[in-house]
Parts: structure tokens; sequence; C-alpha cells
């Protein structure tokens, strides 16, 4: 149906649809499979629904929670061909675009247009639309414009039988029930098969903002520079810079040795402490943006995504630096939203490190995933640390959009 180029089996063919960006799993699979329309999701969901054959939706293949490859043999259906961008509507601010389309190409298109989409990530060249919908994801100015969940006005998905739900229209408010597509959105690829979104886009900055820079000793201090024109609150911690320092060839942005480093970027300038360190340039961006990768060039990090009350920033980085974790360890994240990313370099028990860690964020009050997903990396920690209420309501979900667990089944309920 696909014809032979859009469906691959040859090894060396599918080896990067069933590797993670971190190198952390490797799974395999029978085919991949690239449809280039929603009838050709449709009519493949619609076979691997007859025989009983699970896949695994992928956009990017960015995702860090092990979500998007096939564990055990499923069938990858590979979604980046869906990138049609259609045409911006500049007056209501809205537009619908393919599941393929990468976050970069879209805020280009809407750059074009005058507009800007809400959503920035890192991974921006490959992240998907229906990859960033799938995983709920923040990224760094959702102290500014919210998570992704927040710019979806309308989707078309593709349901466990083949058949499509859609509300691509654009009405801007609607009073008819639940909204079961809203519920695809952090879904992970459990539910249905995103292939389209229509998504609110915004009007550009009307002054231009500045980026700082700033050392502090707490994390709490820094959040204190939270202000009406955040447009990002960003921490990392001195091991951070250290190594994008000395792998990427940056220069030392200041001249002390803090303990944490909070860059911001805002259009109002922010109240700022005498005695703290701090310098203005739009280049500091590159320290922040250049960690996932320089980690993930020295090696394969275990990587946590957690959050915790605002008020308990603080304790929580002292009660990960008691735990003496055995190898590298690197703090940085969203500060605004109270996330941290744990990474730990030459550890030998990661699943120690899951473990402790975890275990500090559910006594904190925090969240064990706070824009990556669950994934498979988080599976046993999300069925471990989720009420009973919940988490019965959620297999009742599942059980009535893929009674044949066809859909990403490790995801969630694996483990
Ligand atoms: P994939 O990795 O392909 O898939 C992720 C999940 O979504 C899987 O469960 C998959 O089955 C499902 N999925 C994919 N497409 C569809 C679809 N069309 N329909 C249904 N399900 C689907 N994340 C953040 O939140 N914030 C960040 O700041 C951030 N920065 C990153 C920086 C780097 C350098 C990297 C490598 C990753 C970063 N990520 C970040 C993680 C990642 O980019 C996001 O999770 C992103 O949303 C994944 O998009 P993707 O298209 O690559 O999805
Ligand atoms: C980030 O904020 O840099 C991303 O979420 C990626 C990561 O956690 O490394
Ligand atoms: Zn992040």
């Amino acid at each position: 149906m696909l014809g032979p180029e859009h469906l691959l089996t040859e090894p060396d063919m599918v080896a990067g649809y069933v590797r993670d960006w971190t190198g952390r799993w490797t799974g395999h699979t029978p085919a991949v499979v690239r449809p280039g329309s929603v009838e050709e999701v449709q009519e493949v969901v619609r076979i691997c629904g007859e025989h009983s054959v699970p896949l695994v939706p992928q956009g990017g293949n960015t995702g860090l929670v092990g979500g998007s490859i096939p564990h055990k043999g499923e069938v990858v259906l590979s979604m980046r061909r869906l990138d049609r961008l259609g045409p911006v509507d500049e007056r209501r601010r809205e537009v619908t675009v393919g599941a393929g389309v990468t976050v970069g190409a879209l805020r280009t298109h809407a750059r074009r247009a005058g507009l800007e989409y809400g959503v920035d990530l890192s991974s921006r060249d490959s992240a998907t639309i229906g990859g960033t919908i799938a995983t709920n994801a923040g990224g760094m100015n959702v102290v500014a414009n919210g998570d992704t969940r927040r710019q979806v006005l309308g989707l078309e998905v593709v349901l466990a039988d083949g058949s499509v739900a859609s509300r691509l229209g654009g009405v801007a408010k609607q009073s008819t029930g639940p909204d079961l597509l809203q519920l695809m959105v952090g879904s992970e690829g459990t539910l249905g098969v995103i292939t389209a979104a229509r998504l609110r886009l915004l009007p550009r900055l009307r002054s231009e903002s500045m980026v700082i820079l700033v050392g502090v000793q707490t994390l709490g201090e820094g959040l204190g520079l939270l202000g009406p024109g955040s447009q990002a609150l960003e921490f990392f911690d001195r091991a951070c810079l250290e190594t994008v320092v000395g792998h990427r060839g940056l220069s030392r942005p200041l001249p002390g040795d803090p303990p944490f480093y909070i860059l911001v970027e805002t259009t109002s300038t922010p109240d700022l402490p005498d005695r703290l360190e701090a310098v203005v340039d739009r280049t500091l961006w590159a320290y922040r943006d250049s960690i996932t990768e320089t980690l993930n060039q020295i090696g394969v990090p275990v990587k946590l995504d957690v959050a915790v009350p605002l008020g308990r920033l603080d304790e929580f980085a002292v009660a990960v630096a008691g735990l003496g974790l055995e190898g590298q360890v690197y703090l940085y994240g969203h500060l605004a939203e109270g996330n941290f990313h744990v990474n730990v370099l030459a550890n030998p028990d990661p699943e120690m490190v899951v473990d402790q860690v975890l275990g500090i964020v559910i006594g904190l009050d925090g969240v064990i995933a706070s824009e990556h997903g669950i994934g498979v990396a988080k599976s046993v920690w999300w069925q471990r640390s989720t009420d009973r209420a919940t988490l019965a309501v959620n297999r009742q979900i599942k059980d009535a959009f893929d009674p044949g667990r066809i859909l990403n089944p490790e995801v969630f309920w694996g483990g």
C-alpha cells in the first residue's frame, strides 16, 4: 500500500528508528512504516489491529523516556511524512499543521506571518508537533506561554480501529461535553495517533527581550528574578557550567564560582540585588541550550525530569546532594515551574538512582514527570505513585480507546 520506499525492514534502514536519542534503549522491529496521509495512517492502524500487531507511533524520536521505540518487536509508525504546514490565519492567530511538522519549522512558518508559536525547546529541529502534543512538552517558554496543551485548539486523531476523530474547525469555544481529543495530549501514543493539530499562535513581543545570566547561592534567590516580563527562567548548576565550558569552548560567563546560574529572558528589567554578579547578552542561551547534547556526548546519562513545589527547590537540591550518588550529578531545568532535570553520568546502578531521586520527589509532594512523560522509564513509578482511583480510570480509558492493546503497549503499563 505504501510502496517499498516507505516500508523499511532492512536492519541498517531501521536502525535509527529502534534506538532512542539518549542511547539508553535499543529495541527491534519487523518494519518501519512511513505513511504520507491520514488515510494511509488509518489503513496501517486498521491492518495492525486486524492482525493484533502492536505499533509505536514515532515523530522525531527525541523523546527522553524510551516511549518512542519498539521494545518488544512492535511496528514503528513513523509520522514524519505528515509535514504539511497549513496557511496561517493571521486574524484569528491560528494554524493547522500535520503531526510530522517539526517545532522549528512551525516557528519559522509563524514568524513569516508576523506571529510566534509559544513552545520552544532545544530539540526544535527534530521534535514534531505530534510528539510534543503526545508528551505535552514544556520547554523554555512555559512561564510566559504555558505548555503544549495550552496551544492546542483541536486535533485530528486516528483511533485504534482505524477510524478518525477530528476537530480542526477552529471554533474558539465549545461546551459540548468532555473533550475526548484533549485526552490525547500527554497520552504518549497509547490512546490514538495524532495526525494533525489546530494550534494557537501568539503576537510577537512588543518590546525586545534581554537575556541575563546571574550567579546565585540558592535557587530560591533565583526565583526572585521572576517578573511580569519573564519569557524564560532557567537554571543550571556549577557542574553543568564546567561541562559546557570544557566541551563547547565557551568562555566563563561570570568572574565568580557560584553554585547555581539563573538565565532570565525578560522584557522588563529585573531588580537585581547589588551583591549578585550578572551579565547581559543574547548569546548566553548557548550555555543552557547545549547542556543536553554535551552530556550525551560524554556518556549515557540517567535522566530524570521532575518538579517540586516552588517553596521546596533548595530542599530538593540539598537532598539530592545528600544522596552522595556515585558518578557525576548535573542539575538544570526550568526554574519557574519547579522543574529539575537530574542527570547522572557514570553511575553503575541507574535503577537505584531513579528510586532514590523519585523517592525524594514524592516526599516533597512533587511530580515524577514534569515534561518528558512517563514512557517506559517511569512506568513502574507511575503505577506505584498514582492513587488507585486515578489508575483505575486510566485503565478504563485505555480499555475504551485501545481494547486490543495495539497502541504503544509498553508505555505506562509495561514493566
Ligand atoms: P518522539 O520522541 O518520536 O515520541 C515521543 C512520544 O510521543 C512517544 O510515546 C510516541 O509514541 C509519541 N508520539 C510521537 N508522535 C506521535 C503522534 N503523531 N501521535 C501519537 N503519539 C505520538 N522535552 C520537553 O518537554 N522540554 C524540553 O525542553 C526538551 N528539550 C529537549 C532537548 C533535547 C536536546 C532533546 C533530545 C529532547 C528534549 N525534550 C524536551 C524531549 C523531546 O524533544 C520531547 O519529548 C518531544 O515532545 C518529543 O517529540 P518527538 O517528535 O521527537 O516525539
Ligand atoms: C532541557 O530542558 O534541556 C530538556 O528537557 C532536555 C533534558 O532534560 O536534557
Ligand atoms: Zn526541559
